[in-house]
Parts: C-alpha cells; structure tokens; sequence
C-alpha cells in the first residue's frame, strides 16, 4: 500500500467512527509513526509503505477510533514551549491551562502582554516559594519553574503515579532539583503544610459529578476520574484553597485558580468573602478561565 492508500483507509475508517476531524487525525498519526513533517505525508502520497508500518498504522488508527485521546497515544501533549510525557494517570494539560501558566510567569515578573494588573504581580525578592495544588502532569509546576530560575514548587498530587510522570517532566527539563513532590490528598484537614507561599497555583478537578456521563467519550473513557470529578457542585477544592489561604499564603502572596467555563464569579466569591481582593481572567473567547486573588 502507499501513503496514499494509508491516509485514505484511515480516514475513512475514522470518520465512520466519529472521530472528529478524521482527514487530519488520520495524516497526524502517520506523521507521529513516520517521524516525518506532515507536510512529508501529504507530498507523498505515492511512497510504498512496508507491512510492518501498516501493522503499527492500524494499530494505532484503531486506538484513535475508540477515541482515546492522541496524546495518550503518541506519550506526550504541547504545553507552551514544551512537549509534556502524558499517560492515562494525568489528564492531558490542557491549552485553556496555558493562560493560568502565563498568569502565575506574569505574576512572577514575567511580562505578557495580555494581562496588565500591577496588583497581582509579585514584589521583586532573591527567591519564590510556590504551591501547585493538583500538579498532574507537572506542566504547571515545570513551566514555572523552567520559566523562573530562582522558583521553589511543592507540586502536590493525591496520585502517586501522576507524580511519577510529573517527576518525568521535571528531569526531562532540567528543574528536579527546585520541584518538590508531594503524595498527599489536599481535602485531608489533617495535612499541614511546613512553608508558605508567596503563589499559589491549581488547576484543581472542578466537574460537578452529575455532568461526567455526559463529557466527550474521550474524556469520560481515557482521562482519569481522580482529575475530573469534584463533587456535588464541582467547587470543593475552590473551598478548601479559600478556607486555607491565609494560613498558606506569605503576606502579600497571590493565588490562581483555573475554574470552569461557568464558575468565575462564584469562585471570585469564595475568595472576597474570605478578605481577598479578585480578579477574573479571561481567555480570547471571552470566557473566564482563571481566578487570581490576593490580600487586600
Ligand atoms: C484537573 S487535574 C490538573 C492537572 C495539571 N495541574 C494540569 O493543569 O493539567 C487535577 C489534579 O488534581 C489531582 N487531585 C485530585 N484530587 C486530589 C486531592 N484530593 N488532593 C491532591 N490532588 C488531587 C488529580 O490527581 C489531578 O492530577
């Protein structure tokens, strides 16, 4: 069979499953198999493929039209600069996410251009202590810290093999020694925390458990529950961050949250009934992506 062939069997097979974008995800995976530019696939279509590849093709083409993800697929997912190591353990970070990664750089002294309030940016200081609560895959945690020379993370993580992944990504960058794993379930009331922090940073599980039958089969079947589903009103680890901010937080330090499509404001309240002073970030929809909160 040629490429030519490969792509359109694919394709087609993809498609027939409801694979979104079958056309596309068809000529990725090749690339991703190949290891050649997509653009190679596309100027090819006549190449030869040998049994072996079309074996591992289908294989993977298969995986695709059950909808598994890509990314857990292929082993890694794009994250800003970087290129994160996924499995099913993590959820695959996500690009929504990025605008919270920007925030916390900004906060940190970092100049991006689409958020200008002096009042959630750090005072300039030797060393920063930050907190990512929920850390998954570390692509928070590692961007911050690969973005920051003088950061300090406590990346904690309920799951022990998220934080083997996290622990993955921060070798593959370079900043294991300025990440701290931490095994521990945030909502224990029991667990104390020895610093604290002049940023706290999550992007915690925020999906009310009534709505996780209806999400994408993508996400429902592959993505791990653990980072998905927050209880009755999806706001539990909002409350909890809220509830120990103060006790976490370095005198003027800064907390962002991602929070759902839908949560801002109550969000937002969570934090000014506790004496914060709010702000909500929005993405280019104009969609409220992230919390930030800070003493008055
Ligand atoms: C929405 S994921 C976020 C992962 C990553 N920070 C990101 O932005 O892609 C939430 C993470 O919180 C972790 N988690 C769930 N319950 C937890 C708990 N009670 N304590 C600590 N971490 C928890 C999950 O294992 C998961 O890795």
């Amino acid at each position: 069979m040629t490429l030519g062939d490969l792509l359109n069997r694919a394709s087609e097979y993809l498609s027939e499953r409801n694979v979104e974008d079958p056309s596309l995800e068809a000529g990725l995976l090749l690339s991703w198999l190949l290891k050649k530019d997509i653009s190679y696939i596309y100027a090819n279509p006549d190449m030869a493929s040998d049994p072996e590849t079309e074996k591992a093709y289908l294989s993977i083409v298969e995986r695709r039209g059950r909808h598994e993800p890509f990314a857990y697929i292929t082993g890694e997912c794009g994250f800003l600069d970087y290129t994160f190591i996924v499995d099913q353990s993590v959820l695959i970070p996500r690009g929504d996410t990025e605008l919270l990664a920007q925030s916390a750089l900004f906060a940190l002294g970092h100049n991006p251009v689409f958020f200008n309030h002096n009042m959630f940016r750090l005072k300039k200081k030797d060393s920063f202590r930050v907190l990512d609560i929920g850390t998954g895959s570390g692509c928070l945690a590692v961007s911050i810290a690969k973005g920051h020379k003088s950061v300090f993370v406590d990346a904690v993580d309920i799951s022990e093999e998220a934080l083997n992944i996290a622990q993955k990504n921060a070798k593959r960058y370079e900043v294991e020694d300025r990440i701290s794993f931490i095994n521990a379930d945030f909502l224990d009331k029991s667990l104390n925390f020895s610093a604290t922090y002049d940023l706290i940073v999550s992007n915690p599980p925020y999906i009310p458990l009534k709505e996780i039958p209806f999400l994408m089969k993508s996400v429902k079947d592959y993505e791990p529950h653990l980072a998905l589903a927050a209880g009755e009103d999806g706001l539990i680890f909002y409350r909890e961050i809220a509830n120990r901010a103060s006790s976490l937080l370095a005198g003027s330090g800064i907390i962002l949250v991602e929070c759902g499509y839908n949560q801002g404001h109550e969000i937002s309240n969570l934090f000014s009934d506790k004496g914060f002073e709010t702000l909500l970030l929005k993405d280019l929809s104009g969609i409220s992506r992230v919390v930030a909160a800070t003493k008055k």
